[in-house]
């Protein structure tokens, strides 16, 4: 399967700060923010990911990621001109796609523990799968409603009177049929190809499934100065705790078999000096 990450938007929510940095570049704790939705497709067995931003913040991109090489991943990028919503991202990876089914992060979710993404890959049989998670603000988020049975009846995008509390994070599994659909969308009253209408087009053809996200998932959308803080206060006190680093694409690429000791070894010793570079050596080189 592949995977699509889109890092675009104007990030105004983050204004001052994205005057430094897009939104998915700003730091979580001790990395980019970007790192860590690698880290979800990458530690999902992912290895051919297409990267989406605006032309401006593109070239950063490039700069910090590279070809992905030195983690053993393919690193393509395409641009998205104008903030033209996150189901547009679908129609601009098109060539990347190529009918085959794919996985798409948003650049500003960060999840942590096991939200079950490398077995979906290996039975994915076609259609879309989303994933739902109980939150107690969902007006911000995408909202599910299912019936008794744990089917999906409705979902709308943030809802003012919401139907329920479980918010769609912004991870989605598609099949290839996901490109001519976003092409028949039509634009929401902000403009923009809405990823909802994407999953609506899936449910109508009772093509879409939900997965709750398990209790020992944390999700968190980094979009806002408070869920910033947050994040990296989590992740700050995680890797504190288990005394391991979350989202060290290094050793997720070292662990998944991505790359041998001797190619880790020779992207470790380019690191400058820093506390990131001794923890990937102890880390990996023991
Ligand atoms: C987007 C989606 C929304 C989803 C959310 C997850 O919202 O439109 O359905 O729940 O991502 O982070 P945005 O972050 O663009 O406001």
């Amino acid at each position: 399967m592949r995977g699509m990450i889109l890092a675009g938007g104007a990030g105004t929510r983050l204004f001052p700060l994205s005057q430094v940095a897009s939104k998915q570049l700003q730091p979580v704790y001790d990395k980019p923010m970007i790192y860590y939705p690698l880290e979800t497709l990458m530690s999902s067995g992912i290895r051919d990911i297409c990267l989406i931003s605006s032309p401006h913040d593109l070239p950063v991109f490039q700069r910090v990621l590279g070809s992905g090489e030195q983690w053993g991943v393919d690193l393509s990028y395409e641009v998205q001109p104008e903030p033209g919503g996150i189901a547009q991202a679908v129609i601009i990876g098109e060539s990347f796609v190529e009918q085959d089914p794919f996985a798409l992060v948003l650049g500003d979710n960060i999840f942590h523990g096991e939200i079950g993404l490398k077995p979906l890959i290996s039975t994915f049989g076609g259609g879309a799968v989303i994933w739902g998670c109980r939150v107690e603000d969902p007006q911000r988020y995408g909202v599910i409603e299912i019936d008794s049975s744990g089917s999906v009846v409705s979902i709308e995008e943030k809802p003012d009177n919401p139907k329920s509390d479980l918010a769609v994070p912004g991870l989605y599994v598609y099949d290839g049929t996901a490109v001519s659909r976003a092409k028949d969308l039509t634009p929401s009253s902000r403009g923009e190809l809405e990823i909802t209408d994407l999953n609506l087009s899936f449910l109508d053809d009772g093509q879409l499934s939900a997965v709750e996200l398990g209790r020992d998932v944390t999700w968190m959308d980094s979009g806002t100065h408070e869920s910033l803080l947050e994040s990296s206060a989590f992740v700050a006190a995680i890797e504190r705790e288990h005394g391991q680093k979350v989202a060290c694409l290094e050793e997720v690429a070292y662990n998944m078999g991505f790359v041998s000791l001797k190619e880790i070894m020779q992207t470790i010793e380019k690191m400058p000096k820093s506390p990131y570079r001794t923890y990937c050596e102890r880390s990996i080189l023991g």
